[in-house]
């Protein structure tokens, strides 16, 4: 995989102590070597791993190009316009702080939550709305922000439930899309990648609330 970096994680880990910044081993530069360690680093924290291989699929520095370019492209697309950024939680928290600080045109924000019941959040299970939006959308430009599109259920509904609110216009923004994976008739207005079946995390997707603080996007096996 292009600018891959695998990260042998060993079990059990002994403790690690860098001393001072410059001991941070840059894990997002994105460098094609192999090496062994037991602890990502972030600037602001250190977070253990035990018993995962873990590569980085995506560095900081490729997210950051990715995130303008596609704030570039909103901006244009609602030039003399104001768009209401809808964060689809939690996930997308990262993406959309990104996101709305390089867009040009008035933004305002607001979030909302969704829960699976039945099936699980797959093409079969049903969506509900556990956090709803606090802003009215008639008549609004609404962009659905998430990270991440996979079977695509999780859009299509929440899509299909916020058109019934008569914004005057809904996209969506994804950072990521599994495209080999659709099971729905869905696609992203707008997406930032398209990758392989893999689950990921970092910048702000998680495993078991674990990782949205990471800077890069990695798989974990
Ligand atoms: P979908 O409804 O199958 O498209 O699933 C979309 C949602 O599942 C995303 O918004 C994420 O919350 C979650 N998800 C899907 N794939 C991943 C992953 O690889 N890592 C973390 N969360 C994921
Ligand atoms: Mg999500």
């Amino acid at each position: 995989m292009e600018n891959c970096q695998e990260i042998n994680l060993t079990c059990p880990a002994p403790p690690l102590t860098p001393t001072s910044p410059t001991e941070i081993p840059p894990l997002d530069g994105g460098g094609s070597g192999r090496r062994s360690e037991n602890f990502i680093f972030t600037n602001e924290s250190r977070i253990h791993i035990l018993c995962l291989i873990v590569k980085l699929l995506l560095s900081e520095n490729k997210i950051q190009k990715k995130v303008v370019a596609l704030a570039r492209r909103i901006s244009k697309d609602f030039a003399g316009k104001e768009v209401l950024l809808v964060g689809v939680l939690k996930g997308a928290f990262v993406f959309l702080a990104d996101l709305a600080r390089h867009i040009t045109v008035p933004v305002k924000i607001d979030f909302v939550r969704l829960a699976s019941y039945g099936s699980g959040m797959r093409s079969s299970g049903k969506m509900k709305i556990t956090k709803d939006l606090e802003t009215p959308l008639k008549g609004k430009n609404v962009i659905v922000v998430d990270d991440i599109v996979d079977t695509g259920a999780t859009l299509k509904q929440l899509s299909r439930r916020l058109k019934a609110r008569r914004p005057s216009s809904l996209k969506v923004v994804a950072l990521m899309d599994k495209c080999g994976r659709r099971e729905m008739n869905f696609q992203a207005d707008y997406v930032g990648f398209c990758i392989g079946n893999h689950f990921v995390v970092g910048y702000g997707l998680d495993c078991a609330e674990e990782y949205r603080n990471l800077r890069g996007i990695y798989i974990l096996k």
